[in-house]
């Protein structure tokens, strides 16, 4: 007979919720206190619970979520692995803490997510940023080649550490395999931003996990693609190049003394229908992947463009990247078309693009759904599409983003930002990364961009509430 697939904190959770009566946080009382408005939480909110007699503590586990963990470790293939409750962005800056120290210089994709810059703030560390190859035809970045993070250690031999971004928003990846090699090979860490694959150990047809290729530490957002909660996340780590006491450390800077119970219990759970049923639920949501690619009016990014550009080894097929802007649509008015339309929601529009995420939960039906949305969408009367200009430069660094952060800010329109030193890091879609990180300085041609963005409908993140630039003040 098959052993059941465990789940010690999930059970410790149940067995507590039941006979006991709380004088302890949470002041809902096992939901008993709920207000009524929130009659329907009820059932969940009898697991909300916090660090009690048999349910272990997050910071310094000895008990169930120390088992947990490990089961979480062993299923991911890592030889350590925490529970996150504040999402990857929590396990990036704590793995930026762990393995850099102010000053340290780190080599990091530009196409990075906007929690990779707030740990740099945290941890000192001065960004050496790598531009991937642009992909013309889809007007994305991707990701990078081992040759590229070769020329890039050689050309400068004080960088202490490399993270990448596997996969991508858009489900790229990159020379991951050979480039932990190459940082290996000079003794340096890898870290990876895999916020987006936490379901790709899953599946033996789907690009390789971070942890395969080699990575030291790898952050998954279990919530962007497992059957968890939202803000539920993992930090996992293999070999020796980083101290774990350092990681545990660092974790709890940015943690919550007060972890939920909610969240780690669906890490849990999540994990272990994973292991119990992700391979055969991820071949489903592939062949549904399948039908959009073959039956979609609008193009998918696919699989055979891999190996066209450089730094595009794989894509992850449940990640579905339409073109709309062929059609004439940008992707911000395509995303609120077919949501109020067809009730038919994307993850995220970008100017040129609607990405969905598919995931094991999704059903025929659901797909059906979705292929009527862009079957109407492509016969809709298509909406003269605005022209955006290419991304800007990277602008020139003078300051760290922690040491911009330090200093006394003011803000200021565009026109008078150019040529200041910027305190904020801004990022815009498309396509979603920084266009000018906090320590450099404002040039003409980011505040072009920022200003097509914005006319085309997109959207901005680092302004002020009334469309201004952070700008240090001398
Ligand atoms: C590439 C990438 N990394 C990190 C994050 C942060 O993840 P979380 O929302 O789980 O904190 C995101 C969020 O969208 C992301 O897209």
């Amino acid at each position: 007979m098959l052993t059941p697939i465990k789940t010690p904190l999930w059970d410790a959770l149940r067995r507590h919720s039941m006979g006991n009566v709380g004088f302890h946080t949470p002041g809902h009382n096992r939901g008993v206190g709920l207000p009524t408005t929130l009659e329907d939480w009820k059932e969940i909110a009898r697991f909300d619970l916090s660090e009690l007699e048999g349910l272990d503590s997050l910071h310094a586990p000895t008990g169930v979520i120390a088992e947990a963990q490990s089961l979480a470790a062993e299923a991911w293939g890592a030889e350590r692995t925490w529970f996150l409750v504040n999402g990857s962005s929590a396990g990036i800056e704590a793995m930026l803490l762990a393995a850099t120290r102010p000053e340290e210089r780190i080599l990091i994709p530009r196409n990075c997510h906007q929690s990779i810059i707030h740990g740099l703030v945290l941890s000192g560390a001065v960004p050496v940023f790598l531009e991937p190859a642009w992909d013309p035809q889809w007007q994305l970045a991707h990701g990078l080649t081992a040759g590229a993070v070769d020329a890039a250690l050689r050309q400068d031999p004080h960088i202490r550490a490399v993270l990448l971004v596997h996969p991508t928003y858009f489900g790229a990846v990159g020379e991951t395999r050979a480039i932990a090699e190459v940082v290996h090979a000079r003794g340096l860490p890898l870290l990876v931003d895999a916020a987006h694959g936490a379901h790709l150990h899953f599946h033996p047809e789907l690009p390789e996990c971070a942890l395969t290729c080699g990575a030291d530490l790898v952050v998954h957002s279990a919530h962007k693609t497992l059957p968890a909660l939202t803000q539920s996340a993992l930090l996992h780590q293999q070999g020796t190049r980083i101290d774990p006491e350092r990681v545990a450390r660092a974790l709890r800077l940015v943690q919550s003394t007060s972890p939920s119970y909610l969240l780690m219990a669906s890490l849990d759970c999540a994990r272990a229908w994973m292991v119990e049923h992700g391979p055969r639920l991820l071949g489903q949501t592939q062949a549904l992947a399948e039908r959009v690619h073959q039956l979609s009016p609008l193009p998918c990014l696919r699989r055979d463009r891999c190996g066209l550009i450089a730094g595009l080894t794989d894509l992850d097929p449940t990640r579905l990247v339409i073109d709309v802007a062929s059609h004439g649509w940008t992707g911000y008015a395509a995303e609120e078309w077919i949501a109020a339309r067809y009730g038919v929601y994307a993850e995220l529009g970008t100017f040129h693009q609607l990405v969905f995420i598919l995931n094991t939960a999704h059903r025929p039906a659901d797909i059906d759904r979705l292929l009527s949305a862009l079957s109407a969408l492509a016969r809709a009367p298509r909406p003269l599409l605005p022209a955006i200009p290419p991304l800007p430069p990277v602008p020139p660094q003078v300051f760290s983003p922690r040491r911009a952060f330090d200093y006394p800010h003011g803000s200021v329109s565009f026109e008078e930002a150019i040529g200041r030193i910027s305190a904020q890091t801004v990022s815009a879609y498309p396509p979603g990364t920084p266009v000018l990180v906090a320590g450099e300085r404002v040039t003409s041609q980011v505040c072009n961009y920022l200003d097509a963005v914005r006319e085309c409908g997109g959207w901005t993140s680092g302004l002020t509430q009334d469309g201004q630039l952070l700008i240090l003040l001398d």
